[in-house]
């Protein structure tokens, strides 16, 4: 009881000095993708990243891993107002297909701005001709914020992280959910990925451990040089 009032308190400092960071509007937004859209995140994590993309301004945003479509939303309200963004989902998660895309889909590119433009692609990210996809849709454009939440496997966050890095321009920004160990989940090997490369790139993490169970979830953002 004292204990999670301890926590409780804790996670709502954390949460007001992101906003005396980053401004009320991150907050608000992460509050909205978690709640309105069933974004899998934490407030004060989602907050930060979005803080973190809004100082960017990010032109060109791309995720992987868009589920219902909660933090492309979010990342495209902090986006430039003229922001091209990329969808890449497969859309079978949990089990079989995710029947909810096409509506979610309409919904995200409600939530866009008027001279924003989007490219959702259902496909594989690790297939090579999804890759050849990414790259015609984008035409020449460098991306400015990737935001990887596809494939939690050691293997799938490798991949996507050596088929779509290149991809992101100098001084670009690379997400990652998930960084944070969780042994309920052993499937989920992100943590082992971030550990391994985080020290060689300027980063950030936020990991709001005082959550409840304590365990998992976690962002995780590095520069590219
Ligand atoms: C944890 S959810 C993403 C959550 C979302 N970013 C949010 O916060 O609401 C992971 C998503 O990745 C997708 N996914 C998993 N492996 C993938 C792959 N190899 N290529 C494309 N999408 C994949 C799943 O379909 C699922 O929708």
């Amino acid at each position: 009881m004292v204990l999670s009032a301890v926590r409780r308190a804790r996670q709502a400092g954390r949460v007001a000095a992101a906003v005396g960071r980053y401004g009320v509007l991150p907050l608000r937004l992460a509050r909205e993708a978690i709640t309105g859209w069933g974004a899998i995140q934490r407030t004060w994590e989602l907050t930060s990243l979005l803080g973190l993309a809004r100082r960017q301004k990010p032109g060109v945003v791309m995720e992987i891993g868009t589920h219902r479509g909660g933090t492309l939303a979010a990342l495209a309200r902090v986006a430039r107002p003229d922001a091209f963004l990329l969808s890449l989902d497969m859309h079978t998660w949990p089990m079989g297909p995710e029947p909810s895309w096409p509506a979610d889909e309409a919904r995200i590119r409600a939530a866009m701005l008027p001279a924003q433009r989007m490219v959702a692609l259902r496909m594989d990210s690790h297939q090579a001709e999804t890759k050849a996809a990414v790259e015609s849709a984008l035409a020449g454009r460098a991306v400015d914020f990737l935001f990887i939440d596809g494939d939690h496997t050691y293997g799938g966050v490798c991949r996507d992280w050596e088929m779509y890095v290149p991809l992101v321009r100098s001084g670009g920004l690379v997400a990652f959910h998930d960084i944070h160990y969780n042994p309920e989940d052993p499937v989920s090997q992100v943590d082992r990925f971030w550990r391994e490369t985080r020290s060689r790139f300027r980063h950030w993490e936020f990991i709001d451990q005082d959550f409840p169970g304590g365990q998992g979830m976690g962002i995780g953002v590095l520069q590219i040089p």
